[in-house]
């Protein structure tokens, strides 16, 4: 009976699973902040990607660590960039799989951070093309969903725009429309290389204290032409997840980042809490808040665990 009224129910349909490529072949790099992630060259993404469909994954996110970065982060809107050979080379494997690329800068600068930086400061406007230029090379490579990371103001608009001009109206925009200046996000940066080499990320991404701030975000995306929103970092933000969600009306997608990832993952590793017990009921509470779609590092395993494994 208690299973029959259960209100809530993960499923492995509204998993999305992100990884780290990286080029090279048989390259696969360990990410020691992140025990069982991995960076992996795009032969080995294919095999990793292939048991995660294989568990019923419908959904990657892909994130790029190019080997070689600069002031314009030219790599990132490279059409023979690593994640744009990787788009298509999964679509060609796996037509279905609904391939998301993160669409930031901050992998591809020198300096790490998300935008142009001009006289120690973000130049919001002039990241603007540079951001479009990078969701077109992802569309043309194959992407489904581009999702924005980098928080710059008018950035959903500028991809929308250089998107529908260029034939791909159907290519649809995931915004991290409140995203949050975390100190959660410390060991991505680890496996993306993407640290800021100066100052810190404040100055485009939220106060974590703001809650009507977020909604503004979340609207003014929508306004931009975003098809779903997300809200990053998930477990300390529940709050404001169910507050999107009766909010708005489109897809909402909560972000279990690399830092909630690895609290649980050294607290297993140590025989304190039960991996298995903590991840499902942390993914239950984020989809009882209110997300539709939960991009989460556990995601393999969880698809693994649901299907009775
Ligand atoms: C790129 C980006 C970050 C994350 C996703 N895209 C790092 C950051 O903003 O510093 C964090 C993801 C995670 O912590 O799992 N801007």
């Amino acid at each position: 009976m208690r299973d029959m009224l259960q209100e809530t129910r993960l499923t492995v349909q509204n998993l999305i699973y992100p990884l780290f490529v990286q080029e090279g072949a048989a390259r696969r790099e360990a990410v020691a902040s992140m025990p069982g992630v991995y960076r992996l060259s795009p032969d080995l993404l294919v095999e990793e990607v292939d048991a995660a469909c294989r568990q019923g994954i419908l959904a990657v996110l892909l994130f790029g660590v190019p080997e070689t970065k600069d002031e314009a982060a030219s790599s990132a809107y490279d059409d023979q960039g690593i994640v744009q050979q990787a788009v298509r080379l999964l679509k060609a494997r796996f037509p279905e799989l609904v391939v998301i690329t993160d669409v930031c800068l901050c992998e591809y600068m020198s300096h790490g951070h998300c935008g142009v930086v001009r006289d120690g400061r973000i130049d919001n406007d002039a990241t603007l093309p540079l951001l479009a230029q990078t969701a077109l090379s992802h569309a043309k490579a194959g992407a489904d969903i581009v999702a924005p990371s980098d928080m710059m103001d008018g950035r959903v608009r500028a991809i929308r725009d250089k998107l529908d001009f260029n034939g791909f109206s159907g290519v649809a925009i995931l915004s991290y429309a409140a995203k949050f200046a975390s100190a959660f996000y410390g060991p991505f940066r680890e496996a993306a290389g993407s640290a800021p080499v100066f100052g810190d990320r404040r100055t485009y991404q939220m106060n974590p204290a703001n809650r009507r701030e977020a909604l503004q975000e979340v609207l003014a995306d929508l306004e931009e032409g975003a098809d779903m929103v997300m809200v990053k970092p998930a477990m300390a933000y529940l709050d404001l997840v169910r507050e999107v969600r009766d909010s708005v009306l489109c897809p909402v997608v909560a972000y279990n980042v690399s830092g909630e990832y690895s609290l649980v993952k050294a607290a297993a590793a140590q025989g304190w809490v039960d991996e298995r017990q903590i991840v499902l009921e942390t993914l239950t509470g984020i989809k009882r808040a209110g997300a539709d779609l939960i991009i989460t590092y556990h995601a393999k395993d969880v698809a693994s665990w649901l299907n009775g494994g």
